[in-house]
């Protein structure tokens, strides 16, 4: 086997998807401590202070003490090379989070035990389904008092329509939270007071049968529910499919706590071995393999400013296919050109380094002379390749801008229509009427305030944000409708992108049922692929 096809069987490149503070942080941290990657544990990101070490890229990052661009870390574990890309929650929610997935071969999606799915996991959930990656749940902070391990699968499997599979099972939670069962090996994992902030967890041995030695390590009053259990499990539940699970459509589901660090190891062994190296990626009809030995990687985050002194800019690729090699040139498909990929870097947490080669299934961050644009593909002269562009999701959050120097024109329309290009934001505008407003569109609503101070430093341009009270934008499918001839609710809102697509912007959900129930044939689509 050659040394290519050995480190790209080795690399797993996965996101890690939740709601706020469903604890996302403090498991990757985990992870992050079983290979070794940081000494210790505080060091991904503090919720205040320590973030501004990983990136003080933008004064506002500094300002608001948050991290508006979501990192990639790459660490080793037992022989598999592993990156996990970090998907942007709290404020700093932005299309970015969603583009990351597309980089990413499989999701782990971390859920609070106390709150089960929150709306930020349902948003994250259909872009993974969207893709049919495998989805591997993380039932978090079972030392606190948690809903019924049976109601919260039912929840994702109604909500989700996907199937789940318990790998293990808590007994107890809160107080009495006592461990969990390993319904592989068959044995307990304790939870006790010896073993709390442990790195290393020795499961304990102990089959089902054998009462005395069980009541022993979980007590009468929990064997008898956990034996039930069990047996009902075993019994009833869906039956453990790995094909399936490749196919996103069972998820393994792993019972823990984070904090305590317990339950980390085990998932992380098991992740491992279920998940696959990298996917092969479609490129029109054909298929690319990942063990090509030719390099491929598409673009899907482009970060702009990252150091203010230059103005630069750093197109984040996914590697699909190949090795990477520092000294060669490539080809960038969109461009027609051949060039030199200059200061390519591997980024880890606070650390960005360069690197001389990377594989299918690594990250890595370019320096971006303004070239690249999402979704651009980059291969070795006469690959023959250009991957599916990245969808352009809906946004969110709706904002009509102008600037307040009408001799600023210029300088507006560029700032606007460099940073929609960069994916930051998208704009929009009603057809027929001739105004001096722009309509933004935003995932995440910080990219708002992005946006007025970008303008404001790098093109010296002062805005007026007025914010619109859209939650919902659907493209139409059938672009020859005419939507003037649509029965909408009065304050549905028309408008086009850049393209001359027609969308429509809606005030809430029951608006867009609306347009559905009345309009027969009109079908409205989420996101656009390009
Ligand atoms: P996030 O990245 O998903 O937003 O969540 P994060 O890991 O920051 O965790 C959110 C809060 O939940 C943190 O507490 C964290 O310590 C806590 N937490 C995470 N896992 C567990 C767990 O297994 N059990 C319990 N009991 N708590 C857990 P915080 O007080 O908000 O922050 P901090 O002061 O601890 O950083």
């Amino acid at each position: 086997m050659s040394d290519t096809i050995k480190e790209i069987q080795r690399r797993r490149t996965f996101a890690i998807i939740s709601h706020p503070d469903a604890g996302k942080t403090t498991l990757t941290e985990k992870l992050l401590l079983y290979g070794g990657a940081i000494q210790m544990a505080g060091s991904v990101k503090g919720k205040a202070t320590a973030r501004h070490a990983v990136s003080d890229w933008m004064e506002l990052e500094k300002q608001r003490g948050i991290s508006i661009t979501s990192s990639v870390m790459q660490f080793e574990y037992e022989d598999f090379c592993i990156n996990i890309l970090d998907t942007p929650g709290h404020q700093d929610f932005s299309e970015d989070t969603y583009r990351t997935l597309m980089a990413a071969d499989s999701a782990v999606m971390v859920i609070d035990a106390a709150k089960g799915i929150e709306p930020q996991t349902r948003k994250l959930f259909r872009i993974c389904a969207m893709r049919n990656i495998p989805i591997f749940t993380f039932i978090n902070k079972l030392d606190r008092e948690a809903r019924s391990p049976y109601e919260l699968m039912e929840e994702l499997e109604t909500e989700f329509g996907i199937g789940t599979y318990p790998m293990n099972w808590p007994i107890g939670c809160g107080r009495d939270f006592k461990g969990v069962y390993d319904r592989t090996k068959r044995e307990i994992l304790a939870f006790t007071e010896f073993h709390r902030g442990q790195n290393r967890i020795e499961p304990i041995e102990c089959a089902l049968e054998d009462t005395e030695k069980l009541d022993s390590l979980i007590g009468e009053k929990l064997r008898k529910p956990l034996t039930d259990d069990i047996e009902l499990l075993d019994g009833a539940g869906y039956d453990f499919d790995i094909e399936a699970v490749r196919q996103g459509k069972l998820s393994p589901v792993f019972f823990g706590s984070a904090l305590n660090n317990f339950g980390v190891e085990p998932f992380l062994e098991s992740f491992l071995h279920m998940t696959m190296p990298p996917l092969p990626r479609a490129s029109g009809d054909d298929i690319i393999d990942p063990f090509d030995p030719r390099f491929s990687a598409f673009v899907f985050k482009i970060q702009a400013n990252m150091n203010k002194a230059h103005r630069d800019r750093i197109a984040f690729m996914r590697i699909c296919s190949g090795k990477f090699q520092r000294d060669r040139e490539y080809y960038h498909v969109q461009a027609g050109k051949t060039l030199r990929l200059a200061q390519p870097q591997q980024l880890m947490a606070d650390d960005r380094s360069i690197i001389d080669e990377a594989y299918a299934g690594d990250i890595i961050g370019v320096f971006d002379p303004g070239i690249f644009s999402i979704g651009d593909t980059i291969c070795e002269k006469g690959m023959d390749v250009e991957f599916a562009g990245i969808p352009t999701f809906a946004p969110e959050h709706f904002a009509a801008v102008e600037r307040l120097d009408t001799m600023k024109r210029k300088q507006f329309e560029k700032g606007i229509e460099q940073i929609a290009q960069e994916g930051a934001i998208q704009i929009f505008h009603e057809p027929g009427v001739v105004m001096e407003e722009i309509i933004v569109g935003v995932v995440g609503v910080l990219q708002l305030e992005v946006l007025e101070y970008r303008l404001k430093t790098e093109y010296g341009v002062d805005i007026r944000r007025r914010d619109l009270p859209f939650e919902e934008i659907r493209w139409m499918k059938d672009q020859s409708i005419d939507p003037r001839d649509l029965n909408l609710t009065s304050d549905t809102k028309w408008v086009q992108d850049f393209k001359g697509n027609n969308l429509l912007l809606f005030t809430a959900d029951w608006c867009v049922r609306w347009a559905q129930q009345k309009n027969e044939g009109l079908e409205l689509k989420e996101f656009d692929q390009n």
